[in-house]
């Protein structure tokens, strides 16, 4: 497979917005109030070198997300595609089926790219669903206007087991037909995003047979049924290993794992019925493919975030109920993070906005950091908010100048 060159992401970080540079006013190795943030550890020396690094041809996000010098935090939301923005909601009217949009490819390419079109984020995540793979391997399903999505035949017996079967690629053309187009529309000026369900997220869907409250079918399973759900686990695992391979082959920078409702579970439930599936996903991905970054999000975060480290994964990514100072300090230096700005301050005065990604950036220090929302874009966030987020995002520099991008990297050395 071939892909037009991409443009370096030294070179395309120039011009900034002037009324909006904001001096940040990093701590220094000598003047360090988050010590963890930037202290560099043993992996990173060994692997990071700054001439590398801004030789690189990777996007921004790609290098945060590696841990690289960078001259401003990286920024796109999650759900940055979506019904808050007009010109989807008009495309909808017209495909009013969700599996219509997310499974052709003209219109995956054309939804993944108005949030592109209308605001340049650093990623652009394709339009797609966790659920989305789940056909391809004998779980039909649909996504209903209200009640969300629907598995027709939740898997819950041993015999419902024999529905399963290895994941069948070639169902998942569209994917891999739009990321491909994906990378080339955007010119290695963004990151391309690719995404999975972590195995026990998807499980709740296909065992409970859609949106839950309370995990009462699955967690009770976990009890009642422990080989019959290890079994769906591990099909999930080998599925999802398979279907990112896939995802990065067909041109995605990076991998954004959603265990969304792993939170739901106790920690020491999430280490027997969560963690050592990603950590295997993890293991054969990095296999494959060492190079693509993989971020891993879990909605309700807090008290799990060591163990996420303990996933091997190269990014946290933290909901806004964890400060993220205090997600530094837990975490350490040999590990990047994405978020966390609450959603809801995009309902707020935009004065508001541009204070909490000053306030966000600073604690998350000057490397490493990916920023974007602690979860997606609610439905009915005025477009100005985010065009606003992603303005004053872009228009900030770790150390307050404005054009010369090696000088601004060489000063964040440590
Ligand atoms: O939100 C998360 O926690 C991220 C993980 C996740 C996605 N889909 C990724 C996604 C989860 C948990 C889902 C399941 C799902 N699918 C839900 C949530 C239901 C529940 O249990 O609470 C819903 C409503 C869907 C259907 C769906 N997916 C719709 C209607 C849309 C369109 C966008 C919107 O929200 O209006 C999607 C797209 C979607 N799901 C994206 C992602 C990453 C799109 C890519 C993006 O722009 O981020």
């Amino acid at each position: 497979m071939s892909f037009s060159p991409l443009t370096s992401a030294c070179s395309s970080l120039g011009v900034k917005s002037s009324s909006l540079i904001v001096q940040l006013g990093f701590h220094t190795a000598e003047n360090n109030k988050f010590p963890g943030a930037f202290v560099s550890s043993p992996k990173r020396t060994k692997t990071k070198k700054f001439s590398i690094a801004c030789s690189s041809t990777d996007p921004l996000l790609v290098k945060a997300a590696r841990g690289d010098p960078v001259s401003r935090p990286p920024t796109w939301m999650m759900r940055q595609a979506g019904r808050y923005m007009a010109v989807y909601r008009k495309l909808a009217e017209k495909h009013p089926s969700f599996r219509e949009r997310s499974e052709t490819t003209d219109l995956i390419v054309e939804i993944s790219l108005q949030p592109w079109e209308a605001f340049r984020p650093d990623g652009v995540i394709i339009f797609s669903d966790i659920l989305t793979p789940l056909p391809a391997f004998g779980v039909p399903f649909d996504i209903e206007e209200v009640r969300g999505p629907v598995i027709q035949s939740p898997i819950r017996f041993e015999d419902d087991l024999k529905a399963l079967h290895p994941i069948d690629l070639e169902k998942l053309h569209f994917v891999g037909e739009s990321l491909k187009i994906l990378r080339r529309e955007v010119g290695g000026h963004a990151a391309v995003l690719g995404f999975v369900g972590a195995p026990w997220t998807i499980a709740t869907y296909i065992v409970e047979g859609g949106t839950t409250r309370t995990y009462t079918t699955i967690k009770s399973m976990c009890h009642t049924a422990p080989n019959l759900l290890r079994t769906l686990l591990s099909h999930l695992t080998k599925a999802i290993s398979e279907y990112i391979i896939y995802q990065v082959e067909s041109g995605a920078h990076c991998i954004q794992i959603f265990d969304s409702w792993g939170g739901q579970l106790p920690p020491d439930m999430w280490e027997q019925w969560s963690k050592p599936y990603i950590t295997e996903i993890v293991s054969v991905v990095r296999n494959k493919c060492p190079k693509t970054p993989l971020v891993l999000y879990i909605n309700g975060n807090g008290g799990l975030l060591e163990r996420m480290k303990g996933t091997g994964v190269d990014v946290i990514g933290l909901d806004w109920t964890v400060d993220m100072a205090d997600a530094r300090k837990r975490l350490g230096s040999d590990i990047s993070v994405q978020g966390n700005v609450d959603p809801a301050y995009l309902f707020s005065p935009l004065s508001a906005v541009t204070k909490e990604i000053q306030r966000v950036i600073k604690c998350a220090g000057p490397r490493g950091h990916i920023l974007n929302l602690g979860h997606g874009v609610l439905v009915g966030t005025p477009e100005e908010a985010v065009a606003h987020f992603f303005d004053v995002s872009k228009s900030l520099n770790h150390d307050g100048s404005s054009q010369n991008h090696s000088m601004e990297e060489s000063k964040l050395l440590v």
